[in-house]
């Protein structure tokens, strides 16, 4: 049997295993709900982007982490023992990478509404390249790395106007959007006018990002193409020579059977053709790549225990079947109606004959995990796991309800070790005066 995510097996129990371990076995140990991770299917995917930059772009280049897929000192320590950069969005995410080593060079600070406290911690700290969305926040980095004496190494972010063909609420790259300055209408040529200009920002590159969970090659070949047209157009304009492009994250992965996610190798080959083919035209330097994967090194290495509680059979309506979790930690049905696939634990080769809706317990009519879904008969008291949710979960999850966090479970070579323990009744207090 071939399940979503390639990493489960059944062992001889019959039960649903990952990374050697006994998922049954785990939920007891552990309890439910729960986040449990393939470390090794993390390292392969950590790896297959490490190599794809060696293999196509003669290692011209690095893999950085998009960190907020999911943020914690585990991930952190993994990805620097991988070599790969990260990508950071908060003062809480670059704290997070600092206090598990992670060298601050190798952290890429991106946001549309970083804070002068956020950019301030970064320079302070040492955070290798801020990528700046927008004016007023250069001027800010500037302003900042002039009163603390240094240079701020700058990206740029950039919206191409791309449509990558994903659904609304994760798309952006197109002109509508809140992230950077955009192509068409001159704003991104005003950014790099005013960047050159300021005294304490040394330009080390360009970045867009043009959407997440993408099937296509095309939509990241015309981006590159656009991107280094851009720093053609720059370098003609203003005599800079740009030396980063950052090509942003968005590849797809595997929720349900229908997705069909691109071969990280085959996407680096493609887009180097297109960046080394406009480079010669443009006459322009190979700049070093930047690719910043998120949900694709983690999703389908992760998924979440619940168990079975209340089963609610409205004839000829629907049946809800109720779980011990929900949109606290998985908040992805609510905000973009996001497919899974969920499966019995103990009984994963049943016949997938039941259609049900996987509701969550939170006190809200929209807290689903997904309508519609093909699963087997579920019973109450019974183990299900929903899988690939190792990406935009635990890192997206609430207290919603004061419903404590569940922990983040790494198993490998049949051993299984929290990365982050379950929240208790005293740490939901904790801020409490
Ligand atoms: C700037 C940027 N880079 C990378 C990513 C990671 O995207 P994904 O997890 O789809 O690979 C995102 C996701 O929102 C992003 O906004």
């Amino acid at each position: 049997m071939q399940f979503v995510m390639d990493c489960l097996n059944v062992n001889e129990q019959g039960n649903l295993q990952l990374g050697g371990c006994d998922l049954k076995k785990i939920a007891e140990e552990y309890g439910t709900p729960a986040y449990v991770l393939d470390e090794s299917t993390i390292r392969k995917n950590c790896r297959a982007y490490v190599d794809s930059i060696k293999n196509y772009y003669d290692g011209n280049g690095i893999a950085i982490y998009a960190s907020k897929a999911l943020s914690c000192k585990y991930m952190y320590k993994l990805i620097a023992e991988e070599g790969m950069g990260a990508d950071v969005v908060s003062g809480g995410e670059i704290y997070t990478a600092l206090t598990a080593g992670f060298p601050a060079d190798k952290l890429y600070f991106h946001g549309n509404n970083k804070s002068i406290e956020e950019l301030e911690f970064a320079l302070r700290n040492g955070v290798g390249r801020i990528v700046a969305d927008n004016e007023l926040e250069l001027t800010r980095i500037d302003k900042i790395a002039g009163e603390l004496g240094i240079r701020a190494n700058v990206i740029i972010r950039i919206t191409p106007g791309v449509d990558a063909h994903t659904h609304e609420f994760i798309r952006t790259g197109q002109i509508d959007s809140k992230f950077g300055a955009t192509l068409e209408n001159g704003e991104a040529d005003e950014i790099t006018a005013l960047a050159v200009s300021l005294k304490n920002i040394d330009v080390k590159g360009y970045h867009c990002h043009i959407g997440s969970q993408i099937f296509e090659l095309a939509p990241f070949e015309h981006a590159a193409e656009i991107m280094m047209n851009f720093i053609g157009d720059m370098k003609d304009k203003y005599n800079i020579e740009i030396g980063e492009l950052d090509l942003g994250g968005g590849f797809g992965i595997k929720y349900t059977e229908s997705d069909t996610p691109i071969d990280y190798g085959e996407y680096m080959r493609a887009v180097s053709v297109v960046v080394k083919r406009v480079a010669e035209k443009r006459g322009v330097k190979l700049p070093f790549i930047i690719v910043e994967p998120g949900r694709s090194i983690v999703a389908e290495a992760g998924l979440t225990l619940y168990t079975v509680g209340t089963i609610k059979d409205i004839p000829g309506i629907r049946k809800y079947v109720s779980i011990d979790g929900g949109m606290g930690d998985n908040p992805r049905y609510i905000l973009y109606q996001s497919e899974y696939t969920a499966i019995s634990v103990e009984n994963p080769l049943a016949a997938q004959e039941d259609v049900i809706t996987l509701a969550g317990k939170c006190c809200e009519s929209g807290d689903l995990i997904g309508e519609n879904m093909k699963v087997s008969e579920f019973k109450t008291g019974e183990i299900v796991a929903v899988l690939s949710t190792g990406a935009y979960n635990y890192s997206m999850a609430s207290n919603y309800n004061r419903i404590p966090r569940p922990p983040v479970i790494m198993v490998n070579d049949g051993k299984a070790k929290l990365a982050v323990r379950r929240e208790t009744y005293e740490d939901l207090v904790r801020c409490d005066l």
